[in-house]
């Protein structure tokens, strides 16, 4: 499945997380915080080049495993973001996908692109019928980029979320084959 990537549009370049990323995505977490901590359980004031390196262990051994997808979003060789597909329901067909980008580089639309390359690769490499973009109430520049990408809003669900030490509905957006001019197959 490696041999199946990089997805890339104009500008940028998505790929699984190597060893050797560590740094690149310790820095890239470290100078988003901020941004990161009211919505990513994982960041904290905590956070470590260790633990980067952790994640990526992970991250490459459930590749393997066909259980969670985690592409570094890359432009010229800078990490700019992550976008991952978890929860993948074999069964079902349908998986979450996750975005986050580096403060430095918000506001460029990157987050959409990404999640856009990600959704195509869940329907063509991994036969889904659905993606799931599932957003916090209250995250607004998230809530922007599943709008701006046709996501479709499926509502809001009840005490869906763990962020933290706090509980929070979500809105449920999907992104569909049909969206991207393919077609759901079993
Ligand atoms: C949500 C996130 C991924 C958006 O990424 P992005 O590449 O900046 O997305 P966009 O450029 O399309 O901007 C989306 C919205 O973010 C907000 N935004 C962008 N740049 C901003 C800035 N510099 N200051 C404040 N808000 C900003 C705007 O509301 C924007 O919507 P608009 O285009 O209608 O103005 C990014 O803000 C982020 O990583 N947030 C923290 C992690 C997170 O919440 N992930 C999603 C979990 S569901």
């Amino acid at each position: 499945m490696f041999s199946s990537i990089p997805l890339v549009d104009q500008e940028l370049l998505l790929r699984p997380f190597r060893s050797n990323d560590s740094t690149g995505l310790y820095e890239a977490v470290h100078e988003s915080l901020q941004e990161l901590k009211p919505w990513m359980s994982w960041a904290t004031e905590g956070y470590t080049e260790m633990a980067a390196g952790e994640y990526i262990s992970i991250a490459r051994a459930r590749w393997e495993e066909h259980t969670f997808y985690a592409f570094a979003v890359t432009r010229a060789d800078e990490i700019v973001g992550a976008c991952t597909l978890s929860s993948i329901h074999p069964l079902y067909r349908f998986c979450n996908l996750g975005y986050w980008v580096r403060t430095s580089q918000r506001g460029q639309g990157i987050a959409g692109r990404a999640a856009q390359l990600v959704a195509r690769f869940a329907f063509e490499r991994l036969g889904m019928i659905r993606v799931e973009i599932v957003i916090a109430v209250g995250n607004h520049a998230s809530i922007r980029v599943a709008e701006k990408i046709g996501a479709h809003d499926e509502g809001i669900l009840l005490n869906r979320m763990v962020i933290g030490k706090s509980i929070y509905d979500a809105h449920m957006y999907s992104l569909l084959p049909s969206d991207f001019d393919l077609v759901a197959r079993l």
